[in-house]
Formats: structure tokens, C-alpha cells, sequence
């Protein structure tokens, strides 16, 4: 019999939430009844699939972490570990606390707390058979490209346009030898770092294997200003 694949989710929650203006981080905040980063966190543990999840968390918040996965008595969570100051640098954190028997990772935002087995169903399979995938829906709005001066350019094709969401999804050694060329760049030629939102682009950029589109679903949002909290509230309803 064939030997059971080793998957593993690093859940990201080391951002500080900037751009939701609350006392509290996004990521802690109350959604239903549990901080928004439990509601990932229990995803990741429900599915049968995933063996380990590594939780990412800002130094100053491991402890509260680790309460929260004792609390919910979390058995997949094998480390929480600090994050960096940069998305990419916390994930680059997450990818060295993973298992070396590790095969397949996903990296998620614990920004994203309605993500349902369906996408990370449909992540694995993805990762599997194509080594690089993300999460996507159609983009459902008219995108224009415009001039410094407000004026419109042009009008993108809407069938050509996915919008991105998490998770992401990856063979392992290829992930890590992303981030590796990665560092690596950044060491040589002190690039602008602040355009890296994703795992994708990385990727893309740093290897020579391409990034498939699975299936995402539009609740699957981002909390990112209050307006989204309260759609997540009431998405959860549904
Ligand atoms: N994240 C992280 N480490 C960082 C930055 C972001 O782990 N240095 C995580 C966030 O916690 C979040 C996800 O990446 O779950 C997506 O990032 P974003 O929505 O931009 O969250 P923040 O960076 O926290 O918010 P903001 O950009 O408004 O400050
Ligand atoms: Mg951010």
C-alpha cells in the first residue's frame, strides 16, 4: 500500500491588523463566540487529511495562543511560533517549524476564518496534482486600469481575472526552495519587498513551476476593515 501523504497548514496570525483600527487584533478579535484565528485552527483539526498545523503568531502573543489551542484542545497544533515583520517572513517562520517528513503545505490566513473542507479539500488535491495552487473565485466586478491622474486606461478582460484568496497550497521542497531563492535574492539584490502579499508570487517568481486556480468560495473573505467582521458575522449564518 502506498504510504500515507504527510499535509501539513500553517495558519498565519502574526499581522498587526493595521487597517481594522481595533484595540484588539483582528486575528483575536471576537467572531460567534471564538477568537477569529480559532475558527481556521478548527478547520485544519476537523479534516481528516491534514496531520499537523503550525500556528504563527506575534512574539508578544505566543502565550495567548497557546491558551487558545489548550483551551479548544487543539491535538493537530505542533508549534506556535513567532512571526516576522513581513507576511513572507512569517510564513518563511511557519515553513522552518514544519516536520523534514512534511509533503504537502498549506498556508492560510487566520485573517480568513470561513474556510470550509470543501477548499481545503480542494487545495490538497490541487497541491497533489499540480505541486502549486491557490484558493480563487471569478472576479465578479468591472476592473479598470487607471493613470496617476484618476483617467481610465483600459478595461480589464473580467474572464481572465481571478481574485486570490488563502489557502495556498504547495509541495513542500518546492515551497522551501522558493523562500530559499527568495532569501537569497533579497541577501544579493535588496529588491522591494513590500509587494510580496502572497505564496503564489514567490513561487512564480523563484522557480520555474507554474500556480494553478482551485475552486475558492466568495465567503471565504478577509477580514481587513470592521465592515468585514460584521459580513463575517453574518456569513456564518448561513
Ligand atoms: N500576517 C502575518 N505576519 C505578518 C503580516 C501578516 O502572519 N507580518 C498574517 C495576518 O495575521 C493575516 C494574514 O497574514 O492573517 C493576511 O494579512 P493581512 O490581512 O494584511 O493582516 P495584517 O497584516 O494583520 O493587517 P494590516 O495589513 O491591515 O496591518
Ligand atoms: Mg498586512
Amino acid at each position: 500500500m502506498a504510504e500515507r501523504l504527510k499535509i501539513a497548514a500553517i495558519v498565519l496570525a502574526a499581522g498587526s491588523g493595521s487597517r481594522m483600527n481595533s484595540q484588539e487584533k483582528k486575528q483575536f478579535m471576537d467572531l460567534n463566540g471564538l477568537p477569529v484565528l480559532a475558527w481556521s485552527l478548527l478547520a485544519f483539526e476537523e479534516n481528516p487529511a491534514v496531520d499537523d498545523v503550525i500556528l504563527v503568531t506575534g512574539e508578544e502573543d505566543l502565550e495567548k495562543a497557546l491558551k487558545i489551542c489548550l483551551s479548544l484542545k487543539l491535538s493537530k497544533v505542533k508549534n506556535i511560533v513567532a512571526g516576522g515583520d513581513l507576511r513572507f517572513r512569517s510564513v518563511y517562520n511557519g515553513l522552518l517549524a514544519l516536520s523534514p517528513e512534511t509533503d504537502y503545505v498549506l498556508i492560510h490566513d487566520a485573517a480568513r476564518p470561513l474556510i470550509t473542507q470543501e477548499i481545503i479539500r480542494n487545495c490538497i488535491k490541487g497541491a497533489v496534482m499540480k505541486r502549486a495552487c491557490v484558493a480563487a473565485v471569478k472576479e465578479k466586478n468591472t476592473i479598470k486600469k487607471v493613470d496617476e491622474k484618476g483617467y481610465a486606461i483600459e478595461t480589464i478582460d473580467r474572464s481572465s481575472l481571478y481574485e486570490i484568496q488563502t489557502p495556498q497550497a504547495f509541495d513542500y521542497k518546492l515551497i522551501l526552495r522558493a523562500y530559499y531563492n527568495l532569501k537569497k535574492t533579497i541577501e544579493e539584490y535588496h529588491p522591494d519587498v513590500s509587494k510580496i502579499t502572497d505564496d503564489a508570487v514567490i513561487v512564480e517568481n523563484m522557480t520555474d513551476c507554474r500556480v494553478s486556480m482551485v475552486e475558492g468560495d466568495y465567503k471565504n473573505i478577509k477580514i481587513t476593515t470592521p465592515e468585514d467582521l460584521v459580513i463575517a458575522r453574518a456569513l456564518m449564518h448561513t
